[in-house]
């Protein structure tokens, strides 16, 4: 992948000869003060700059839409005639269907609306329901405003593509751009404008269930696709009829619950939160999302909810949102649980003078604010500038000018040029973890021969269109999902290959009342497919954490018994998170990671299994050997006794003991973050880094460095394709700093591409390393470059080998 990357031109012109020394003067002035503000302590001298310039996207405002002055004077205008009650109708919002929270409220909206006291509904879809509610708004309600339609569109709204978990494996931002895209489209078709996505938390935990929901570990990998599924859904232009508002959530460092218990409390040093879990909804911030909602976690013991900090000078003052945070569902009533609210009153004027703009469902926004407000302990500016933001959406999103959504006749069609992107996105998500040989001297199981005489098909996960759909299906229809049996028995449909069916046992049981039949079926076949894994709906997404990773129910009993036989078997996960898979990864010839693919399962996953497309997806998270290792990832800091060079293999004898270790089990990932593997092989070589060295002097502001378009370093190698087949390969590129003031991950993964290439042929890749890659916070929290070394690492996964140096000289 080219990394897009936003760049600073700076050029001066000076037309005559009488400024230019006046002119000269005053640069080399600013060029002073600007050195003056270096921090004095620092045992080196950094370069420092200021955050905003340092990151991906550096535009102010975050959205240009959203400050357009004409857009503005509409809005001021509207505001001016606004009654105080109709304001915070504005920042009301319900949910008008499900109730996606443990309770919800029961109103009569439709008086509300007419009333103007409702300005967001969600959970309401179709064009149908959407316009009944919007008829009322607009033509009932006093100022005629219409109502904004939010809804959990995640990975699809009819067409149900592989959950974000997976679609992070493909490692291809424009692939989840052109998904968000499709999803944009349908969902306002169904009357949404604004779908509660991308989810960027960070989740180094494979026991929070939210995991599925995000793009995994990694802080560079999350912060493009960020940037990627927003610009999917909003487009270039909010009005457009196929665009809708985004929605970073859940700001801030949601996807930190200790121990991986949901919505459990957050600790963490400011340094990790910057480095590690700010920069995706940065990313996404600053590639235009017009909202974020505020995450139900507290974040150093204050509510991410009543958070001024994170909501109003990191969001609003740091990074210049201008968009709308939302709570999330009922989060504001939720200050009461936290101990820092004791009472509505109290928890609605934390949440809105903190920066909460809208109040999801907690009815205390509604109930609160007017004699908040009244009783002078909320500004009436304050609330004010929170109704902006929120009518500056709707005039962008055009709802003002067309609020109604043309309601068509029947279900949905999914076309075929979507179901050819849905199996796209689906092969491409697909991480082949093991491809071992089943019996001595033959060729690895898969690909399987495409005459293969019989196969048999067990496990819970083989015919369920239900869990395919994965977490958050939106309005995805069972009827619309291939499943694995389905395109199997498709495939097969001349019966020159017997498709075996065995279900084998339940996703969640202790009976083996099913494993004969599925013994019997593995038995007369060929080879043997099993496919595993996790309910979608009840053991991954919200409210799902685990305090165990194996494979639910008797399934690993059933996967021991079948692969006993001896077939040629191959595991299919279904799942959401990175199982522990020990016995699985020892023991069964080959392993596919299927997460959940959506509606074009089935056949995507014959595709790979057959061979007729090559697996290409790496994994966005590392797969544990026992779940007492979470958090687990690749990106960990340095210790002082590192164990790298100790047997970990056995309990520690002696002075093995002192290191960083467990006695019971290696540090080691069963599988790492970034691995995946092909039919074919790729080689690297040739790797050169250029410059090796670099001058500090060359990278500080002003001469061209940090603000030029010219990266600091390029680094150039060689990928080869050394198999047989044609495959594609994601090659990453992984950077560790020593030397410098504070300690800095083993390595970090700071590029990648994705290479398609044919058997023989090989392509040099340039990746390119520049302020944001190199830098990195210092002790006083300022994204520095400090001369130290750098060590570079490249390959197909985070364990990379083929390595290189540069160093930045004082
Ligand atoms: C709670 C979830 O945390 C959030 O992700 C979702 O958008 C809202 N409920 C609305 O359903």
């Amino acid at each position: 992948m080219s990394k897009p990357r936003r760049v600073f031109h700076i050029s001066v012109h000076l037309p005559h000869r009488e400024i230019a020394i006046p002119v000269l003067l005053l640069l080399l002035i600013v060029a002073v003060v600007v050195f003056m503000m270096f921090p004095r302590h620092h045992p080196v001298s950094p370069t420092t700059l200021d955050q905003d310039l340092a990151l991906p996207v550096a535009e102010k405002p975050s959205n240009a839409q959203l400050a357009d002055k004409a857009l503005n004077a509409r809005v001021e205008k509207l505001l001016g005639s606004m009654s105080l009650d109709e304001k915070i109708g504005q920042l009301t919002q319900y949910t008008g269907g499900e109730w996606t929270g443990p309770e919800g409220n029961s109103l009569d909206y439709d008086a509300m609306i007419e009333r103007g006291e409702i300005g967001s509904l969600f959970n309401v879809v179709g064009a149908y329901s959407t316009n009944r509610y919007q008829h009322l708004a607009v033509e009932k309600s006093p100022l005629h405003i219409p109502l904004l339609f939010g809804y959990d569109v995640i990975h699809g709204e009819h067409t149900i593509f592989p959950v974000p978990l997976a679609l992070a494996s493909s490692f291809d931002p424009d692939l989840v751009r052109q998904v968000a895209h499709v999803a944009a489209g349908e969902a306002a078709d169904d009357g949404i404008r604004w779908v509660f996505s991308p989810m960027v938390d960070i989740a180094r935990d494979a026991r929070w269930g939210r995991i599925t929901e995000g793009a995994g570990e990694d802080t560079f990998l999350g912060s493009i696709l960020a940037r990627a599924y927003v610009e999917g859904y909003q487009g270039d232009d909010l009005s457009k009829p196929d665009a809708v508002a985004a929605c970073v959530k859940h700001y801030a460092a949601y996807g930190a619950a200790n121990a991986g218990r949901e919505y459990n409390t957050v600790d963490m040093s400011e340094l990790t939160l910057r480095q590690v879990y700010l920069p995706p909804y940065h990313a996404g911030v600053a590639a235009g999302a017009a909202t974020v909602m505020s995450a139900f976690n507290p974040l150093n013991g204050v509510p991410a909810t009543a958070n001024p900090f994170t909501l109003t000078e990191i969001l609003r003052h740091e990074w210049k949102f201008d968009g709308v945070v939302v709570s999330d569902y009922g989060a504001i009533r939720e200050l009461i649980n936290h101990g820092v609210a004791s009472n509505g009153s109290v928890a609605a004027r934390k949440a809105l003078l903190a920066g909460v703009d809208m109040d999801m469902e907690s009815d205390l926004y509604r109930t609160r604010l007017a004699d908040l407000v009244q009783s002078s302990q909320v500004p009436p500016a304050a609330l004010d500038e929170a109704v902006r933001r929120v009518l500056r959406i709707k005039f962008a999103l055009g709802l003002f000018d067309h609020p109604y959504t043309a309601e068509k006749k029947g279900t949905p069609v999914i076309t075929a040029e979507k179901r050819a992107l849905a199996r796209k996105a689906a092969e491409e998500t697909l991480v082949l973890l093991k491809n071992a040989v089943a019996v001595p001297d033959t060729a690895p199981v898969l690909p399987l021969a495409k005459n293969v005489p019989s196969i048999a098909l067990i496990g819970p996960l083989a015919d369920s269109a239900l869990d395919m759909l994965g977490s958050w299906p939106a309005e995805g229809r069972m009827s619309d999902v291939v499943t694995l049996r389905a395109a199997l028995e498709d495939r097969f449909k001349d019966g020159k290959t017997k498709v075996l069916y065995a279900k084998g046992t339940s996703i969640l049981s202790d009976s083996d009342a099913g494993f004969a039949e599925a013994v019997a079926a593995a038995r007369q076949a060929s080879v043997v497919i099993l496919a595993l894994g996790e309910s979608a709906a009840t053991m991954t997404g919200e409210s799902s954490s685990l305090t165990r990773l194996d494979l639910p129910g008797n399934q690993e009993e059933l996967l021991e018994t079948i692969t006993a036989l001896g077939k040629p078997t191959v595991l299919v996960l279904f799942d959401g998170r990175p199982l522990a898979l020990k016995w699985a990864a020892a023991h069964v010839p080959a392993i596919l990671e299927a997460w959940y693919p959506g509606i074009e399962a089935g056949p995507a996953v014959t595709d790979i299994l057959f061979g007729d497309a090559n697996p290409s997806g790496k994994l966005p998270v590392t797969f544990p050997r026992a779940v007492g290792q979470e958090p687990l990832y690749y990106n960990q800091l340095p210790t002082g006794r590192p164990a790298d060079q100790i047997d970990l293999t056995h309990p520690p004898i002696g002075a093995d003991k002192y290191f960083s270790r467990y006695i019971d089990e290696t540090n080691a990932p069963l599988f790492p973050f970034g691995f995946g593997l092909s039919y074919t092989q790729f080689a690297y070589s040739n790797l050169k880094l250029e410059p090796s060295t670099i001058s500090l002097a060359t990278l500080q502001p002003g001469k061209g460095g940090l603000f030029a378009p010219a990266p600091a370093v390029r680094v150039r190698f060689d990928v080869k394709n050394t198999g047989s087949v044609p495959g594609v390969e994601i090659a990453q590129l992984y950077l560790r700093n020593t030397g410098g003031s504070m300690e800095e991950p083993v390595r970090e993964l700071k590029g990648f591409q994705r290479v398609g290439l044919k058997p023989g042929e090989s392509k040099q890749i340039e990746l390119t390393l520049g302020f944001s890659e190199i830098s990195y916070y210092n002790f006083d929290l300022k994204r520095v470059i400090e001369p130290t070394e750098y060590h570079v690492w490249v390959g197909g996964s985070s364990g990379a080998t083929l390595d290189a140096q540069f160093e930045v000289t004082p």
